[in-house]
């Protein structure tokens, strides 16, 4: 027993998302499944996407894994069609997968920045675009693209990665705009510092704790549940009239 919401618009609702093998992904499949969603997630770690599903479908619960690399856009487009012909067309996409390797602004080469923008960007919009004709014949659909409060905290050694993230709010706002008049809705989700297994195994250490403790409001730590209720909210029926926004779950970090 949680304090936290169940939604009944979730039951039974086809959701693809990207990234749900580790890390934030992997709490959104999980509460998701929850739900009762009917849930179609990729991932290119093999081994963990299809354990996941397995540990799901054994609780009784919906999930179906294709290992994809997403940034081959017909190999992706092509499991969002098995995931539609098995669970009917995804009312929800959350576009969760990314990868925030660091490099610095002197070496980054011309290939770097195009992979950067292709599995923190590109494939965000190439999903979309395989769900929202399912969408539209339902006249209702949600869109959760994944921000980073990295680019407006000033955050370096990142830069094709920020690019790429400041650059999904135009696309959230702008799809927003295209697809309003079908009942879909597309939101950009911002995630503050969030302590999954990779930040903590590869960032965050005394310093980025003192960090964290100085810049947050809220002086607990942000967890992936705490994105993936955001993400819940936003496909929910509960957002219903919500499209074109940010929603920053950050712990109320400083960001002047
Ligand atoms: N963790 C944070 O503090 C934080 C902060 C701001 C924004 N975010 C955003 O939240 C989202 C999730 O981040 P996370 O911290 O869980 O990341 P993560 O690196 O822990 O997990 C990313 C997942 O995406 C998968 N993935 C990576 N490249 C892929 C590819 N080419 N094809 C298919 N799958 C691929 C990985 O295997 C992994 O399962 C991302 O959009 C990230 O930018 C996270």
């Amino acid at each position: 027993m949680t304090n936290f919401a169940t939604y009944p618009s979730l039951k039974g609702l086809p959701v693809v998302i990207s990234g749900g093998a580790s890390g934030i992904g992997e709490t959104i499949v999980r509460e998701f499944a929850a739900q009762g969603s009917k849930v179609g997630f990729v991932d290119i770690a093999r081994d963990r996407g299809e354990a996941l599903a397995a540990e799901l479908v054994a609780a009784g619960q919906s999930a179906r894994f294709a290992a994809v690399d997403i940034t081959d856009v017909a190999a992706y487009q092509a499991a969002i069609a098995g995931f539609e012909a098995a669970h009917g067309p995804a009312l929800a996409l959350v576009n969760n997968a990314a990868n925030d390797t660091r490099i610095a602004w002197n070496e980054v080469t011309s290939e770097a920045w195009d992979k950067a923008m292709a599995v923190n960007l590109k494939h965000a919009f190439f999903a979309a675009q395989a769900v929202i004709p399912g969408m539209i014949k339902a006249g209702k659909g949600s869109i959760v693209n994944f921000g980073s409060i990295s680019w407006m905290i000033l955050t370096g050694n990142l830069t094709a990665y920020t690019a790429s993230k400041a650059a999904a709010h135009g696309m959230s706002r702008s799809l927003a705009r295209d697809l309003g008049p079908h009942g879909i809705r597309v939101n950009t989700l911002v995630p503050g510092w969030i302590m999954t297994e990779r930040q903590l195994t590869h960032w965050v250490g005394d310093a980025e704790n003192a960090l964290i403790d100085a810049q947050q409001a809220l002086k607990g730590r942000l967890y992936p549940a705490d994105i993936a209720r955001m993400a819940m909210f936003l496909a929910a029926d509960d957002s219903q009239m919500i499209s074109g926004q940010d929603f920053l779950v950050d712990g109320g970090w400083a960001h002047g």
